[in-house]
């Protein structure tokens, strides 16, 4: 799909890589950006930084049905469609399968990393693709873009990442069914599984955790760019023949179980 001139939704555009990606498209790139958080401050800072011209804030809760639904509508009404949907939005919620505490099992913990990571993502996902559907084909037969965003941890879940993992797992099993079903209607899905990237995500993690992880990390020894992030999103919106497909963007690294 030729990105010039079409809209993109990015989920999570409050902060860290939602926000980065959100940016470049609006910035560098002949893009309208649909940016969708729960944070109405971080929006509204991201419109003043990109202009809103070209970037239309709207607040909603991926895991809500209605809330997501009012606030596509509102971009739509905007920009006129959505051609890509980059679903950014997540959470980490560390949980122990057997609680330190003796509280019991952190079962709201759990439910929160599926409400948010995976159902959220579903949610998006299936609105979008009822926007897409009725874009008109380009040459390719393309009607729209998925981009779904798992994780390391889906392939090497640590210790206290229980919930984390299994539901950035959901995201990666979620997106070949979702690029067969979504084929008849011209529209591709693919996932990106990041590696370690430093945003407000991964500095609530411990230090101690993080220079492990990013110990693991092969070359190069760093973590990752905002902007390797958003070149591999214009990659799998640009390149056709990618679908179904999930790729580590990770320099190599494999976490440890700790
Ligand atoms: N930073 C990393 O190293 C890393 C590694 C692997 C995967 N990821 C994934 O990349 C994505 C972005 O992570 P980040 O590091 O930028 O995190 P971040 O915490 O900086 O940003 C996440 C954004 O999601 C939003 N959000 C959370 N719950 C929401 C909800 N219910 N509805 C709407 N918005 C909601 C938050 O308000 C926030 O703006 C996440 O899905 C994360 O799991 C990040």
């Amino acid at each position: 799909m030729r990105l010039s001139g079409k809209t993109v939704l990015v989920t999570g555009a409050a902060s860290g890589l939602g926000r980065g990606v959100a940016t470049y498209f609006a910035s560098h790139l002949d893009c309208n950006v649909i940016a969708l958080d729960m944070g109405k401050e971080g929006l509204s800072t991201l419109e003043q930084e990109v202009g809103s011209d070209r970037i239309a804030g709207v607040q909603a809760d991926v895991t809500e049905r209605e809330s997501v639904a009012s606030a596509l509508e509102a971009g739509v009404e905007r920009f006129g469609a959505i051609d890509v949907c980059l679903n950014f939005a997540g959470v980490v919620s560390p949980v122990h399968i057997v609680a330190r505490d003796g509280q019991g099992v952190e079962l709201d913990r759990f439910a929160r990393a599926v409400a948010v990571n995976l159902t959220g993502t579903f949610n998006v996902m299936a609105q979008c693709a009822g926007y897409m559907k009725r874009n008109r084909e380009d040459e390719n037969g393309e009607r729209g873009v998925v981009v779904n965003i798992a994780s390391a941890a889906a392939f090497d879940g640590q210790v206290g990442q229980a919930a984390y993992a299994s539901s950035k797992a959901g995201v990666v099993g979620l997106s070949l069914p979702a690029a067969r079903e979504l084929a008849r209607v011209g529209i591709r899905v693919n996932c990106i599984a990041p590696g370690a990237f430093d945003t407000p995500m991964l500095r609530s993690v411990p230090a101690t955790v993080v220079d492990r992880i990013v110990e693991t990390v092969q070359f190069p020894k760093r973590t990752g760019k905002i902007e390797e992030v958003a070149g591999l999103c214009v990659h799998l919106c640009e390149n056709s023949y990618i679908n179904g497909e999930c790729i580590r963007l990770d320099a190599a690294m494999r976490m440890p179980p700790h």
